[in-house]
């Protein structure tokens, strides 16, 4: 079977860069990513290529390449889904925030919609593809609604869960380790299987690309989010000892990583991993472990992101205390608010939650971030709920010069690891700031000797 229109509901970002990737590598199929949010549709398709939706670096080469040609952006959700053979679920699956599974289970909402929605809307068989990340055993409400609601159509769902990284998206589309297709081991699921193999074969090598049944695509998806964010704690865990101990965290993690058993990947301790995917996966991961009644496993992974939770907590308070303990009024730099550099997504991020506590010790807080904008600070800030509108507007100002954020403050914090901050001429941060200065490094950017040499005092995650 040859797909000749894919449609892909959710142009976020995972859609959006995922489809920019598969139009450009099959220009002779039609990729219509739609959405009901028109501001995103409409920058998906500004002229000014700056003002993308989703900052990735190289996305802008990529959809200059396939947009208008193969690539369309539209908010014609029905018309998209009709005029495909292939539809691809790319909605949010954020943690539910009310009822049943409060705090940990993933809402599923927004899949249920869409799959209702083309049930409704299609005239003919179809593949749906869960691009988005689901709970185990999903697709199975998904097949039970299509077959259900639908008009007595035949459709096909596989799981093709996404592994790119923000920051690398492109690159991680482009050269990926692996892409995943689950299916049923039927004649029409294995046809399914084929088609979308087929797409992906456009550029990946075959042996990349693993087939599994649907269950296990579904579950390795979490899995590997979980083993991933596992290394972050087990380091920053380590980092603690660390601090204890005079070890360096950075030289255990270069020992170690030589280990080919252990490998030199996600062993940099910081301030704590942020993002839209590990915690949300993780609590996925722990609700739906308790759900079958494995305790213990769920206990396993919990305890990732509690380590995680305590190590925002313990940067917030190694600034507080080396303040001498009182921070109310003074100023703090932020350098960074998005949750890894390189991107402009913010969701989780550490640097929320260590505002979160330095502002309700009343401290003063200025943000620099380069690609983060001012709105989208207060609106994480305002989303916790725990602080007053009057205080977060009174406490946090948003800068687009670096130096201005630091210029009078009491200590700069490092809570992103953008490049650009290496190459600050930090003598003339010096001597514009309140002396002492102080410097926390929470992402062990900055070279701690060369900063200690001009007159800060540093601190530094696991030194
Ligand atoms: P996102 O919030 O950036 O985008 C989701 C989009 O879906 C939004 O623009 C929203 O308006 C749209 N949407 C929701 N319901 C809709 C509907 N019924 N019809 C049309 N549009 C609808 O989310 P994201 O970061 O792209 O994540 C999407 C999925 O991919 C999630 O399940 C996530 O766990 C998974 N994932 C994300 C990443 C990542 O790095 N962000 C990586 C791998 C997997
Ligand atoms: C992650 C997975 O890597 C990706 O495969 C999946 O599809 C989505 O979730 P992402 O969250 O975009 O990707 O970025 P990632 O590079 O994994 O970083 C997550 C967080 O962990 C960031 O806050 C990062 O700074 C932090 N991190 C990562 C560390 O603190 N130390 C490390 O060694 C690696």
């Amino acid at each position: 079977m040859k797909i000749k229109n894919i449609c892909c509901i959710g142009a976020g970002y995972v859609g959006g860069p995922t489809m920019a990737v598969i139009a450009q590598k099959n220009p002779e199929i039609n990729v219509t990513v739609v959405d009901l949010n028109k501001q995103r549709i409409a920058a998906w398709n500004d002229e000014d290529l700056s003002k993308l939706p989703v900052y990735e670096p190289g996305l802008d080469e990529v959809v200059k390449e396939a947009r208008g040609r193969n690539l369309f952006f539209s908010t014609e959700v029905d018309r998209a889904i009709d005029e495909a053979e292939m539809v691809f679920i790319s909605v949010n699956t954020p943690t539910k925030t009310y009822g049943e599974g409060k705090g940990m289970a993933a809402d599923l909402k927004y899949v249920e919609l869409c799959a209702r929605q083309i049930a409704r809307v299609s005239k003919g068989d179809k593949i749906v593809v869960e691009k988005s990340t689901l709970p185990v055993r999903t697709a199975q409400a998904v097949k039970s609604i299509l077959d259900n609601t639908g008009n007595g159509f035949k459709f096909s769902i596989l799981s093709n869960p996404e592994f790119l990284a923000e920051g690398t998206a492109v690159e991680d589309l482009q050269s990926p380790d692996r892409v995943l297709i689950g299916g049923e081991d039927t004649p029409e699921g294995k046809e399914a299987m084929q088609a979308l193999v087929d797409i992906y074969a456009s550029w990946v090598p075959k042996e990349q690309i693993l087939t599994t049944n649907v269950w296990s695509s579904e579950l390795s998806k979490l899995v590997a989010n979980a083993f991933l964010a596992q290394r972050v704690s087990s380091i920053n865990a380590i980092s603690e000892l660390c601090e204890a101990t005079e070890a360096d965290v950075d030289e255990v993690s270069r020992a170690i990583g030589k280990d080919s058993r252990i490998g030199p990947k996600f062993l940099k301790a910081s301030v704590g991993f942020g993002g839209s995917c590990f915690q949300k996966d993780i609590l996925n991961l722990v609700y739906i472990s308790k759900s079958l009644g494995l305790n213990e496993v769920a206990d396993y992974w919990e305890q990732v992101i509690i380590m995680n939770d305590y190590q925002k907590y313990r940067f917030a308070k190694k600034i507080i205390t080396t303040l001498y303990n009182t921070i109310a009024d003074k100023k703090i730099a932020f350098l960074g608010w998005a949750f890894k550099k390189d991107t402009n997504d913010t969701r989780e991020s550490a640097a929320i939650y260590v505002a979160e506590h330095l502002l309700q010790e009343q401290a003063k807080i200025v943000v620099y971030d380069p690609k983060v904008t001012e709105e989208q600070i207060y609106s994480d800030l305002e989303y916790l709920g725990t602080l007053s509108s009057e205080d977060i507007m009174n406490r946090v100002t948003v800068v687009n010069d670096p130096y201005k954020a630091m210029d009078k403050a009491h200590a700069v914090a490092v809570l992103t690891e953008w490049d650009e901050f290496k190459s600050y001429d930090w003598d003339r941060v010096y001597e514009n700031m309140m002396k002492p200065a102080f410097v926390f490094d929470g992402r062990r950017l900055l070279d701690e000797a060369e900063i200690t040499e001009k007159g800060f005092k540093v601190y530094t995650i696991g030194k």
